[in-house]
């Protein structure tokens, strides 16, 4: 056969494939056996191989998975799926539980439950009456998707349950992953177990799952409607009499020494495991504890992640580049030589900063050890001076910023009396293109104003084409000119239209935080807009630049209040805020407005005793309460632990206000302790 014959024989299978890939995932009605269709597949792949100039797009070889389908309808989580914060050292864990007695204000004696933590995708089950109603993945954490049909093909998933003891109504979590030992047949298709899983679930044909076997353990709740076990091992125990399988490696130990010991031993034994783990969970066994110490923006307070040590790989420097970030932080990157670390390609790994560089004298051209941990940036570790070239130079570091050119900095920490080893931009305002980008994809991230449609990459394009300079211009598109782009359609705009115009209605705290001003995170963006309550009061302070009106929040110091000056003194950034006040709706915070402390003011004074102020405060806000940092007569309580100040009582007394010991606050609240 000569090379025109081939190559027409190819292009038909290809023709060929398409379609019964269209039959099978579109249309869930596949016309061939999958014997025949895995037939095809080799038979393109092997004329591939046979006849190098045979290249297509659609190739079964360039198919890394089965595509997701697009299309499942979103679950709203009754509570949501957050991820675990991460530990990497015995540090870490010091810190965790330093931050947990903090919290509790005591040094209360508690176990921990400790859990293999399964690399896979995790997904909730939600049983009413027995029965599995819905089956949702994690999605951002706030909204999954329905896929319960494709969990209800895992055999690990009961679809109903026998036991009398089981709650009405429950929400149960935990992962879906894939053995090592399957994996293995499937694993030309994707790149690592935890994709293939995932590829899995997200399937549109419920079949098509089932053909990948998938496996199911369970680890906690998400609601609940009556939990009688007092602890977190006591319902993993209870799980499995329900039906579940759990983790066989679960155990209890009692202190850090022990998950030490603990984590060294299993950090071997992982590699015996038929399914990857990629560190061990811990979580405070108690769980009313648990239910006390709830949750930061992100992760709860009472678990962490202890992470395993990464996989690495050798690879050579190619470039280094230096990134502006979104409060001017220059962050060298390395790009390297493509390398395969774990299942996963790696071209670029992080230098951290300056300092970072000096100390390992990194330099382009080097040859490099690099280290990647899960979802942690790949860095890199050591340097192999032994293959340096002759003639090579220590890097050096632009003194300038790359984006604008205005001067860098190393701040100077006063407490510490060090020198920051980060170097920033001085012009941290939209007045530097680069910070002004990156705000900008802040700006619109998922915890700010959220705009489906409009991702980094869209914003780096509609930057280029001069469509987004600043954050106002998104409500002011020019929709004929996107229509015309490569990529866009009357359908792509206008969901854009519509997500944009869903995205104005959104509360003071998330607007606070969208901003993107140094130091200002979504817990700090809370406590500002629960003080000043509603955007025009924010505006005026920015305006007149009284910050010293935030002095007294609890948990607010001079580093907020310096980032908050500093970045409103520019004029640039003070007008964008004004304008994005014009066009927004910007709400005040959506807490529960009807609760037993409705319309009522406390504040603290004194150090209370088993609670922290954080806690106390979070308790008052659950029921609808206010706290005030200064005594007015607007206030109705004073609480007041040991060794008060006394003025402030005396203040309170003048005022006729109500003051209150901390058993009378916890008995307002119906709370025991
Ligand atoms: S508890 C609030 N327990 O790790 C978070 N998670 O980074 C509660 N995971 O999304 C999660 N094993 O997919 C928990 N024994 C375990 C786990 C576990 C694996 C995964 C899960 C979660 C991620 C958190």
């Amino acid at each position: 056969m000569n090379e025109i014959d081939i190559k027409k024989i190819y292009n038909l299978k290809i023709k060929e494939y398409l379609k019964h890939n269209k039959q099978y995932y579109e249309k869930s009605r596949p016309i061939i056996t999958d014997k025949e269709y895995d037939k095809l597949k080799n038979e393109i792949i092997n004329l591939e191989n046979e006849n190098l100039n045979l290249k297509n797009k659609n190739s079964p070889s360039h198919n890394v998975g089965f595509k997701p389908s697009k299309s499942f309808d979103k679950y709203k989580h009754k509570v949501p799926m957050l991820s675990l914060s991460n530990a990497f050292s015995k540090e870490d864990l010091i810190n965790f539980e330093k931050k947990i007695f903090n919290y509790l204000n005591a040094n209360l004696k508690f176990n921990y439950s400790v859990e293999p933590k399964i690399d896979g995708i995790s997904a909730s089950l939600t049983y009413k009456n027995k029965k599995l109603i819905y089956g949702v993945s994690r999605g951002d954490g706030k909204v999954g998707e329905i896929i319960t049909e494709n969990l209800k093909t895992i055999n690990d998933i009961p679809i109903e349950i026998k036991d009398k003891n089981f709650p009405n109504e429950i929400e149960i979590r935990g992962e879906v992953f894939i053995k090592k030992k399957d994996f293995l047949k499937i694993k030309d298709n994707f790149a690592n177990p935890r994709n293939a899983a995932s590829g899995s679930l997200r399937q549109k044909n419920p079949l098509v799952t089932k053909k990948i076997p998938l496996n199911f353990i369970a680890y906690t709740f998400g609601y609940i409607n009556k939990n009688s076990n007092k602890y977190q091992s006591d319902f993993l125990n209870e799980l499995e009499k329900w039906g579940f399988k759990i983790n066989k490696d679960n155990i209890i130990l009692n202190n850090i020494n022990e998950i030490i010991e603990f984590h060294k031993k299993f950090e071997d034994k992982r590699f015996d495991l038929d399914y990857d783990v990629d560190g061990l969970v811990y979580k405070v066994n108690d769980l009313k504890l648990q239910d006390r110490l709830g949750f930061t923006s992100n992760a709860p307070r009472w678990a962490i992640a202890h992470k395993f040590s990464a996989d690495n790989a050798f690879t050579q420097v190619m470039n280094i580049e230096i990134q502006v970030g979104r409060t001017g932080a220059l962050t060298p990157v390395a790009k390297v030589k493509p390398v395969n670390i774990g299942g996963v390609i790696v071209s670029n790994a992080t230098l951290h900063n300056e300092e970072e560089i000096k100390r390992k004298d990194i330099r382009v051209g080097d040859f490099v050890k690099i280290e990647r941990a899960g979802d942690v940036i790949p860095h890199v570790i050591e340097v192999n001076k032994k293959k340096r070239e002759k003639n090579s130079k220590p890097y050096k570091f632009p003194e300038n910023c790359p984006s604008c050119g205005s001067k860098t900095l190393k701040e100077y920490n006063k407490s510490t009396k060090k020198y920051d080893a980060v170097r920033r931009c001085t012009n941290d305002s939209f007045g530097c293109d680069r910070i002004a980008i990156e705000k900008i994809k802040h700006f619109i991230s998922k915890e700010a104003l959220n705009i489906d449609g409009l991702g980094k990459k869209v914003v780096e394009k509609f930057w280029k084409l001069n469509l987004i300079k600043k954050p106002q211009d998104i409500f002011n598109l020019d929709y004929s000119k996107i229509k015309k782009l490569d990529g866009w359609g009357i359908l792509s705009v206008s969901n854009l239209k519509t997500s944009i115009e869903a995205s104005k209605t959104i509360s003071l705290q998330k607007f606070i935080y969208s901003l993107g001003i140094r130091y200002i995170g979504i817990e700090n963006a809370k406590l500002l807009s629960d003080n000043v309550k509603t955007i025009s009061n924010f505006v005026e302070i920015a305006k007149n630049k009284q910050f010293y009106k935030f002095n007294n929040i609890d948990g607010i110091g001079e580093t907020q209040i310096n980032s908050l000056k500093n970045f409103f003194t520019n004029e640039l950034n003070l007008n964008i805020l004004i304008k994005l006040k014009n066009i927004l709706s910007i709400e005040s915070n959506n807490l529960n407005k009807n609760g037993i402390l409705k319309n009522k003011n406390f504040m603290f004074t004194g150090k209370l005793e088993g609670i922290s102020r954080a806690e106390a405060k979070s308790l008052i806000e659950k029921n609808s309460g206010n706290t005030l940092s200064s005594v007015s007569k607007n206030l109705d309580y004073l609480v007041i632990g040991m060794k008060p100040t006394k003025k402030k009582l005396e203040q309170a007394k003048k005022l006729g206000i109500k003051v209150i010991s901390q058993e009378i606050l916890i008995k307002l609240l119906n709370k025991t302790y």
